[in-house]
C-alpha cells in the first residue's frame, strides 16, 4: 500500500547532551553510544521501525534516527567515546539488521582479515554473516588526527558476553591507533569502544558523523547511523542576528522555534512490517528500484547502487514543517547510500518535470563553510554527503500556503557530464517529492539580513600547488580479475595519459603527500556514471572540470568554497587542490556507499616533512 504523505512533522534533531560524569574544563566531553531501537519513522498509524542511531549513553532518551546534532566551537576540543552498544537486554550481541555480505572485503570479525578466505561460509554457498556487528564513527569533513578519524579497518565489536573466542574484537589498525590515541590523552579505551579526540580547527561549517566499518558501511549508514555535527563560531562565522535563528539548544523548553533547522534526506524502502527494506539479494522484487547485475558475475547479496522508493527527511517519511513567512536557514546533508539529489522548492508536487521553482534557494555554505558570497538558485544539486546550507525567505506568504521540496534527480546513478544532461527525473509521485512546507501566522518579527545583502566573512583560498596527481576512477568487470572477489568500481592511478590501473583497497599505497603541502589531484573519471569523490582530512577546493578532450570549465558558482567530496563527472577530469595539515593512514573514496563498500576506497598516507 501506498505511504501516506504529509502526515508527521519534520523531526528537528535537539543538542546531543555531554557527559556529565566526565566533565572538562577544556574540552567538550561525550560518551555516545550505538544502540538498536524502534522508532516512528513512518506515517502515525503505521508499525515503528527498528533502527540504530545514536545517542548519549548517559541519557536514554537521547537515542534517535538521525542522531541528536554535536555542536562544537571552533578550536575548543570535543572528545567522544564512541561506544558499540548493539547488545540485547541479556548483553548477547545483536546481529546486523540487515543482510551482509560476507565476500566483500569487509571487516570480517572472525578471521580479522579478508572476506574471501577459506572459511566455510564463504566456500560453499554464503549466507549472510551472522556475528556481531563491527563499528567505527567517521567525522566527515572533519580535519581529523588519524586515530580520531574512523578507519575503515579500525572497527571494534561490542563488549558482549556472548562473542565466540575466535572472533577478532577488533580490526586490525584498532591497536595502533589505540596506543597512539592514549599517549596523546587522559583517556582510556576499553573494551568495545574508542576515544576519538577533534580539535575542530578548521572553519564553521556543517559537518556530519557516520559509520565507516569496512565494508558495510553501506548497512550500517541505512540501518540510522548518522548525525549532524556543527562547527561555530571564530572569525569564519557570521556574527550576531544577520543569518536566521536560533537552531536548538541545550534545554530548549518543547515547542521552541526554529529558524535554523537540519535537514538530512534520505532514501528507504520498507518491508509491509515496518521493518527497514534492504536488498538481501539481486533478485528483483518491490520497493528496490535496481540496477541489477546478473548473480552469476559476482558476490550473492551485493548491489551495485541502493535506491529506494520513498524519501525521508530527518527520519520521517515526506514530512511537513509548518513556516513563517519570514527567512529560514535550512543545512542539507544528502544522507542517501547512492543518490543525487536535485532539490526544488515548487507549488505543486506533481507538476511536469522540471518543474518552476516557486521560490529561489539562497546558497551560502557548501561543505567546508561560507562561500565568499550568497549566490541564489533555482535548484540544489546534492551529491551523497554533500551539504548546503542555504536561506529560504517565505516572507509575504498568506497563512495556509503550501510549498513543496521536491527532488528532480534521478532514480538511477547520476549521470550527468555536466548539470542539465539528459537523464529522467525521480517519480514525481515518490521519490520526486521529500517534505512539505505549510505557512503560519509570524510569531515575531524577522531580524535576519535578507541574503542578497549579506556579508559573509572573508574567504582565504589554497596558495599554490606544489605537485599534481593523476587518479583514476573505473568500473572492472569481475570475471577479468580471477581469484580475487567482486572488484566493480575501484580507485586507481593514471600512468600515462588514457591509460589507468585500477587499485583495490588492499593494494600498496599509491597516494603519499607531504605534511603542510599543497597538491592538484586530478580525478580521471572513465566509467560512465557520476561519483562524489569524498577525501578525509582535508577540506579542498575544486578547480575546473575538463571532458577528455574539450577545453576546462569553471567550478560551478556554488562551488567555490571549501568542499571535502566532489562531484566527478563521466568521461571528464575534474581537479581539486589539496592541502594536507596531519601526518597519518587516511582514505578517500567514492561516497557512493555501495561503492566505497566493494573497493572503490583507498588508503592514502601524509608523511611528516
Ligand atoms: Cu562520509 Cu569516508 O566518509
Ligand atoms: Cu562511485
Amino acid at each position: 500500500a501506498a505511504i501516506r504523505k504529509y502526515a508527521a512533522r519534520l523531526p528537528i534533531p535537539p543538542v546531543m547532551p555531554q557527559d556529565p560524569r566526565d566533565a572538562h574544563t577544556d574540552l567538550d566531553f561525550y560518551t555516545i553510544g550505538v544502540r538498536q531501537f524502534r522508532q516512528q519513522v513512518l506515517p502515525p498509524g503505521s508499525p515503528a521501525t527498528t533502527v540504530w542511531g545514536y545517542g548519549s549513553a548517559r541519557h536514554p532518551g537521547t537515542f534517535h534516527y538521525p542522531a541528536f546534532t554535536i555542536e562544537a566551537k571552533v578550536d575548543r576540543p570535543v572528545r567522544v567515546r564512541w561506544v558499540n552498544e548493539l547488545l540485547d537486554a541479556e548483553g548477547r550481541y545483536l546481529p546486523h539488521l540487515l543482510p551482509v555480505d560476507p565476500t566483500l572485503h569487509w571487516a570480517n570479525p572472525p578471521g580479522g582479515r579478508l572476506g574471501r578466505d577459506s572459511r566455510p561460509e564463504f566456500t560453499s554457498t554464503p549466507g549472510p554473516y551472522t556475528g556481531p556487528v563491527p563499528i567505527v564513527t567517521h567525522l566527515h569533513g572533519g580535519l581529523n588526527t588519524e586515530e580520531s578519524d574512523g578507519y575503515p579497518e579500525a572497527w571494534y565489536l561490542p563488549d558482549a558476553r556472548d562473542v565466540p573466542a575466535s572472533y577478532a574484537r577488533t580490526g586490525s589498525f584498532y591497536d595502533k591507533f589505540r596506543i597512539k590515541a592514549e599517549a596523546l590523552s587522559d583517556a582510556r579505551w576499553g573494551p568495545g569502544d574508542a576515544v576519538f579526540q577533534y580539535a575542530n580547527e578548521g572553519r564553521a561549517s556543517t559537518l556530519w558523523y557516520h559509520d565507516h566499518c569496512l565494508g558495510i558501511t553501506r548497512l550500517n549508514v541505512y540501518a540510522g547511523l548518522a548525525g549532524f555535527y556543527l562547527m561555530r563560531g571564530g572569525p569564519s562565522d557570521v556574527e550576531g542576528d544577520a543569518l536566521p535563528g536560533p537552531a536548538p539548544r541545550m534545554g530548549d523548553p518543547p515547542g521552541a522555534r526554529y529558524y535554523e533547522i537540519p535537514v538530512v534526506i534520505q532514501d528507504r524502502s520498507f518491508h509491509a512490517d515496518g521493518s527497514l527494506l534492504y536488498p538481501a539479494s539481486r533478485a528483483r522484487f518491490d520497493g528496490f528500484k535496481g540496477p541489477y547485475i546478473p548473480a552469476s558475475d559476482i558476490p550473492p547479496i551485493w548491489n551495485p547502487e541502493f535506491f529506494g522508493d520513498t524519501m525521508l527527511a530527518n527520519g520521517r517519511t515526506w514530512p511537513v514543517l509548518p513556516v513563517e513567512p519570514r527567512r529560514y536557514r535550512f543545512r542539507f546533508l544528502n544522507g542517501c547510500n547512492s543518490r543525487t539529489l536535485i532539490l526544488k522548492v515548487v507549488a505543486d508536487p506533481l507538476a511536469r518535470r522540471p518543474a518552476s521553482p516557486a521560490l529561489t534557494l539562497w546558497q551560502i555554505g557548501s561543505d567546508g563553510g561560507f562561500l565568499q558570497a550568497p549566490v541564489e538558485l533555482g535548484q540544489l544539486l546534492v551529491a551523497p554527503a554533500e551539504r548546503v546550507d542555504v536561506v529560504v525567505d517565505f516572507t509575504g506568504l498568506p497563512t495556509g500556503a503550501e510549498l513543496y521540496l521536491i527532488n528532480e534527480g534521478p532514480d538511477d546513478p547520476f549521470q550527468g557530464g555536466r548539470v542539465g544532461a539528459d537523464f529522467s527525473p525521480a517519480d514525481p509521485k515518490t521519490t520526486g517529492q521529500v517534505m512539505k512546507f505549510v505557512v503560519r501566522p509570524l510569531t515575531a518579527p524577522d531580524r535576519s539580513t535578507p541574503p542578497s545583502q549579506l556579508t559573509l566573512p572573508s574567504f582565504k583560498p589554497l596558495g599554490g600547488a606544489f605537485r599534481a596527481r593523476r587518479l583514476s576512477l573505473n568500473e572492472a568487470d569481475s570475471l577479468r580479475l580471477p581469484g580475487v572477489g567482486p572488484r566493480v568500481t575501484l580507485l586507481g592511478t593514471v600512468e600515462s595519459v588514457g591509460r589507468p590501473d585500477p587499485l583495490g583497497w588492499d593494494a600498496p599505497v599509491t597516494e603519499n603527500p607531504t605534511l603542510e603541502s599543497t597538491e592538484i589531484w586530478e580525478l580521471w573519471n572513465f566509467t560512465v556514471d557520476a561519483h562524489p569523490i569524498h577525501v578525509h582530512e582535508v577540506q579542498f577546493q575544486v578547480v575546473d572540470r575538463r571532458r577528455f578532450g574539450e577545453l576546462p570549465r569553471p567550478p560551478e558558482v556554488w562551488e567555490r568554497g571549501f568542499k571535502d567530496t566532489v562531484l566527478v563527472y563521466p568521461k571528464a577530469i575534474t581537479r581539486v587542490k589539496v592541502r594536507f595539515s596531519h601526518a597519518g593512514q587516511y582514505v578517500w573514496h567514492c561516497h557512493m556507499l555501495e561503492h566505497e563498500d566493494n573497493e572503490m576506497m583507498r588508503p592514502f598516507t601524509v608523511s611528516p616533512r
